[in-house]
């Protein structure tokens, strides 16, 4: 393993320095790219694209690899003589593909009410909530903006959150080395009292801080009945693992309140802001749209979540040996994990799925990603299907990164950032970063953003060999209806808040409009009325989440800590599990 992730960290630091050579040169290295990628779609879909650093001989060697057994690698099964090529071009004609046409009848809206009274009138004077976060920075950024609602709840002072510095990720940022302090406080002063550290008296704090934990979705009775008793009688109270401490469901005010946090108040310090802007305008500069992709494919995620995906007895090796070093983990059972749509896509299912949906190889793709298992060789095909392929590593240099490199949450932030920003978001896996964005997306006017529908992709591309790409690429169109970003895909309540801000959206009521906005609007209310009928809705529904919490990408080549099973609480399928109480 140690070997693989130095010859990985070895390639993206050469593709790092690539993207400094010339135009001559990158206009050679994309004609090469086209040739490959003509190469790989010849008839019948047979190998990678051979990259000029790796001789013909690894290549064979690693036949056993994680990809060979791949339908896409499949030669030859195809039934009455047509053939799985996929084609070069896009299918955009007349499609709303980069933006959904609903979604200009939705904005954000998450002011307060007039009966939320102001911060001064509810605060008591010698009450004091602090908060340490658990997890990557998107599980922090839950508790952070859940952190707020609570101290509102229970009328106290809030003291700026604790970063977790421990976790998985082990990074020693602070909360003001990654979020804008002042204007995090300033811009919340109305709902809640916030300071940056507690009040002293004669150079001692007022009070040690009480430290309890909240069981998960907390209701604001539970915090009532739990932490209120104790604030009252030790004044400053210490929430720990503060991640989905709180309630999905609340009053109105409340969740409003959530978006407010989440949307406006958090943000990134301005170096962190202002290296995403620049690597936007480098990825806007390229084309007039752009996909992000959030790509989690690491060794530690396969082997933990017991994914198996064809690649024989050296992966079963590899992922079962990482598996080891967790205790008490049941036997998987890698084809119902995946049947059931609890692994993440590979990389090629999700260019696959991408190119059906409609995309063509010319469209400039963002990839956001940590260490990825079987590094080059399994990026590859997704690199054939979209060889305008880029990364924070290809599109900055190394002075330019290097201020964040060494912090993890930095870097998954400037990826934050990016994907944020991108015309389509898609992600292979359903964890803190994905349902974030997702929500946000969603808040900023139903942004595209493409979930895959695993359960399905998984079985669809079980039968690739039998299929002809213009069936499978239509079957992919059919499942991925109520997958794709649109307004009123799930219905208001479902999944995480964070992840499904519903309360925070609103519908513009316009009463005169055109009558394609007349008709835009009845067909989204039957649409609403008839929900439990619709096939879209109810694929969302059903599908089986993973819990793929597990933390966000982490920078390549970094190494990783030793890991206990409390890095992976998320993971776990049942979320009040024991497991979490023998954490610390
Ligand atoms: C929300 O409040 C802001 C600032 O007070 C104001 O500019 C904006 O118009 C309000 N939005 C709505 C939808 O009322
Ligand atoms: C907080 O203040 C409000 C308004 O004064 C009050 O209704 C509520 O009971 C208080 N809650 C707690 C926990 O003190
Ligand atoms: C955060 O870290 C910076 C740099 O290490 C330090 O200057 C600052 O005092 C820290 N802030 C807090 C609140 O610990
Ligand atoms: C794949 O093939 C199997 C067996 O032929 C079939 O039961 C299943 O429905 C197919 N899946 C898809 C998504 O077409
Ligand atoms: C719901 O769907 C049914 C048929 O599927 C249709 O007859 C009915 O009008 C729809 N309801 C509303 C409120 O549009
Ligand atoms: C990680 O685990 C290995 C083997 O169990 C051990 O040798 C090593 O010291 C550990 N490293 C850390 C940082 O704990």
């Amino acid at each position: 393993m140690a070997f693989q992730r130095r010859r990985h960290h070895e390639r993206m630091v050469t593709a790092a320095r690539m993207s400094g050579m010339t135009a001559i040169s990158a206009a050679a290295l994309f004609i090469f790219m086209v040739v490959a990628f003509l190469t790989v779609l010849a008839p019948p879909l047979v190998d990678h694209p051979s990259f000029p650093n790796q001789p013909e001989h690894s290549r064979r060697a690693r036949r056993s690899s994680i990809l060979l057994e791949n339908p896409m690698e499949v030669k030859g099964k195809v039934s009455g003589g047509e053939i799985f090529r996929v084609p070069n071009g896009g299918d955009m004609q007349g499609s709303d593909i980069w933006e959904s046409k609903g979604s200009r009848y939705f904005y954000g809206c998450s002011n307060a009410s007039k009966e939320f009274e102001k911060a001064d009138a509810i605060i008591y004077p010698d009450r004091y909530l602090m908060i340490s976060t658990s997890g990557g920075l998107n599980q922090q950024r839950t508790g952070i903006t859940d952190a707020v609602v609570a101290a509102r709840i229970l009328n106290a002072t809030l003291v700026v959150p604790t970063l977790d510095q421990m976790s998985f990720w082990k990074d020693a940022s602070n909360f003001t080395e990654v979020f804008d302090v002042e204007w995090f406080i300033s811009s919340l002063s109305k709902d809640v009292k916030i300071v940056k550290e507690l009040p002293s008296k004669g150079g001692k704090v007022i009070a040690t801080p009480y430290r309890m934990r909240v069981p998960r979705k907390c209701t604001p009775r539970c915090y009532q009945n739990r932490v209120f008793p104790a604030l009252l009688k030790k004044h400053v109270v210490q929430l720990t693992k503060f991640d989905y401490r709180l309630s999905n469901k609340l009053e109105n005010d409340l969740q409003k309140l959530r978006c407010r946090v989440n949307y406006h108040a958090l943000r990134f310090t301005d170096p962190i802001r202002k290296m995403g802007e620049t690597l936007i305008k480098r990825m806007k500069s390229k084309s007039k749209h752009f996909i992000a992709l959030h790509l989690r494919f690491e060794p530690d995620m396969l082997a933990f979540s017991g994914c198996y995906y064809g690649g024989g007895d050296k992966e079963r090796m590899e992922l079962g040996t990482i598996r080891k070093r967790w205790k008490n983990l049941h036997e998987s059972n890698p084809d119902k994990e995946r049947r059931q749509g609890r692994c993440p896509l590979t990389p090629e299912e999700v260019g696959l799925m991408l190119r059906a949906l409609g995309f063509g190889n010319d469209v400039h793709i963002y990839v956001a990603s940590g260490e990825v298992y079987g590094g080059e060789e399994t990026l590859a095909p997704l690199k054939a299907l979209f060889p305008n392929f880029h990364s924070k590593e290809t599109l900055a240099n190394k002075e330019e990164l290097s201020p964040f490199m060494p912090f993890s949450s930095r870097m998954a932030a400037l990826d934050y950032i990016v994907c944020d920003e991108s015309d389509v978001f898609v992600t292979n896996n359903n964890g803190n970063m994905a349902k974030m964005l997702a929500g946000r997306r969603r808040y900023f006017g139903h942004k595209r953003t493409i979930r895959p529908n695993a359960k399905k992709l998984y079985s669809l591309c079980q039968n690739r060999t039998s299929l002809t790409w213009d069936v499978f690429a239509s079957k992919i169109r059919t499942f991925q209806k109520g997958f794709m970003g649109e307004p009123n895909e799930i219905r208001p309540g479902r999944g995480e808040f964070h992840e499904n801000p519903s309360t925070c959206i609103c519908e513009t009521k316009s009463e005169a409009g055109s009558s394609a906005q007349v008709q835009q609007r009845v067909e989204l209310k039957d649409g609403r009325d008839n929900l439990s009928k619709s096939d879209a809705l109810s694929g969302y529904d059903e599908q089986d989440w993973g819990d793929w919490d597990y933390g966000e990408t982490v920078p390549v080549g970094k190494a990783l800590p030793n890991r206990t099973a409390v890095d992976y609480d998320h993971f776990l399928k049942n979320e009040d599990t024991d497991l979490e109480e023998f954490s610390d």
